[in-house]
């Protein structure tokens, strides 16, 4: 009896002192293990552990540190990863990245606006998302020989229309200390604009080459003529007066090409003031009296009572509508014919319109016909004389004042050519 009695007394204290041990030891431990569990998975808030044992508080401690920088780490990586991403995401360039074996990793939003990219990249080929001989071609270079290389490629895009041309610079990227490239960085920069330019500007220097070479070989050939022994007094006088008008034509073109030239100024300022339209009107019609005299047209001018005045530069809207009389005079009414100018309130706008009863200006000639040096029929239109560029001018100075200027014509009715001026002018 004794002897079990003692037996429970030493089972009661070994179960009480397991008890303990279990509280001291084994049950931290497990919270413990939770917690590196939980921070394993990437859960790195802040450690809190109940357990009081002594031993555990150093493990417990280095835990919560490991925890912490742990969390900041992550906290950095993130921030680090979204302003790269934001950067990428709001860059012009294109920028698409791929392994040595070029298969892609990303490709930025302006990539995908570039080649009208749709769905997923990631994981496919650089040729199967760019199908470019030029953009593979430069891509293998880069990783073959680990240097920067650049190309540029010239580029359709179905149910785009125009071509688009873009300068693509290749980076091989490679990890310190490594020999192969371990990944490609290529960035796409759009040129079209720049290609466009260039080849007006070209077209512009051909264009005014030609035109200042017609006068001038024709004012050559004649000067030859008269140095020429026993030329005629006659002869003499007609190449004097063939000189002349060559001559004047080449100060015509280069105060034409003057004007453009200022239009085109960057943050041009006009001087403008409150103007008399209809004043400016009758002045233009007496300024070219002469020449309507000798076409024998009819010029009729419209103009209502009270015309508000317009915020213009006198000068240059005077010289827009001189352009648009001298046309209608020259291309325009028949001899003989009719011409009407009226100048009246529209909305918000003064309109003031050319009307001829000419010939009129075919429908395929007629998109074209503000561009530089454009003329109807080509190089028989020369022959009247004139530059080529009144109707640019023209365009120019009305939109350098907020206007437009639009054409009406159909052929064998004569054409309407009407400038709007806006009365509340936003140019200034
Ligand atoms: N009123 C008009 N009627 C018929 N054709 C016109 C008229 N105005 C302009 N055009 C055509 O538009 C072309 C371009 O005009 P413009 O730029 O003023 O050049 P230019 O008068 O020096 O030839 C002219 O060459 C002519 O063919
Ligand atoms: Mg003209």
């Amino acid at each position: 009896m004794k002897g079990l009695l003692e037996m429970a007394v030493v089972a009661v204290l070994g179960c009480g002192l397991i008890g303990i041990a279990v509280m001291l030891t084994i049950l931290p431990a497990m919270e413990l293990l939770g917690v590196i569990r939980r921070i394993a998975r990437g859960d790195y808030r802040p450690v809190i552990l109940t357990g009081r044992s002594s031993f555990l508080r150093e493990a417990t401690n280095n835990l919560r540190l490991i925890a912490e920088m742990l969390a900041r780490q992550k906290l950095l990586l993130a921030e680090e990863e979204f302003s790269l991403s934001m950067i990428l995401e709001s860059m012009t360039e294109g920028v698409v990245i791929t392994g040595s074996d070029l298969k892609i990793r990303l490709v930025n939003k302006a990539t995908a606006g570039m080649f009208n990219l749709m769905g997923v990249t990631e994981g496919l080929l650089l040729q199967e998302v760019f199908m470019s001989h030029e953009l593979l071609g430069v891509a293998q270079r880069a990783v073959g020989t680990g240097e920067v290389q650049q190309g540029e490629l010239t580029f359709g895009i179905p149910g785009r229309g125009e071509r688009s041309h873009l300068v693509v610079t290749a980076v091989a990227l490679k990890a310190p200390a490594t020999e192969l490239p371990n990944g490609l960085l290529l960035v796409l920069y759009d040129v079209t604009r720049l290609r466009e330019l260039e080849s007006v500007r070209r077209e512009f220097v051909a264009n005014v080459t030609h035109e200042f070479r017609t006068p001038l070989s024709v004012i050559n050939g004649y000067l030859e003529t008269l140095g020429e022994k026993g030329v005629s007094r006659e002869m003499q006088r007609k190449s004097i007066a063939i000189m002349q008008r060559h001559g004047d034509r080449l100060n015509r073109l280069i105060d034409d090409l003057l004007t453009i030239s200022r239009m085109e100024e960057r943050g041009l300022r006009l001087e403008t003031a409150p103007t008399d339209i209809g004043g400016l009107l009758r002045e233009v019609i007496q300024q070219m009296e002469s020449q309507i005299a000798e076409s024998d047209t009819q010029v009729t001018l419209e103009i209502p009572e009270a015309l508000p005045h317009v915020d213009v530069e006198r000068y240059r809207i005077e010289q827009a509508f001189s352009n648009l009389l001298a046309n209608a005079l020259r291309h325009g009414a028949p001899i003989g014919g009719e011409i009407t100018i009226t100048a009246m309130r529209e909305g918000p706008d003064i309109s003031v319109r050319f009307r001829d009863n000419g010939p009129g200006i075919p429908l395929q000639d007629q998109p074209h016909l503000f561009e530089r040096f454009y003329r109807v029929g080509g190089d028989r239109a020369r022959q009247t004389g004139g530059t080529g560029l009144g109707l640019s001018i023209v365009k120019n100075i009305v939109m350098a004042h907020g206007g437009r200027v639009t054409l009406e014509s159909s052929p064998g009715e004569g054409s309407t050519f009407s400038i709007f001026l806006p009365l509340i002018s936003l140019h200034a």
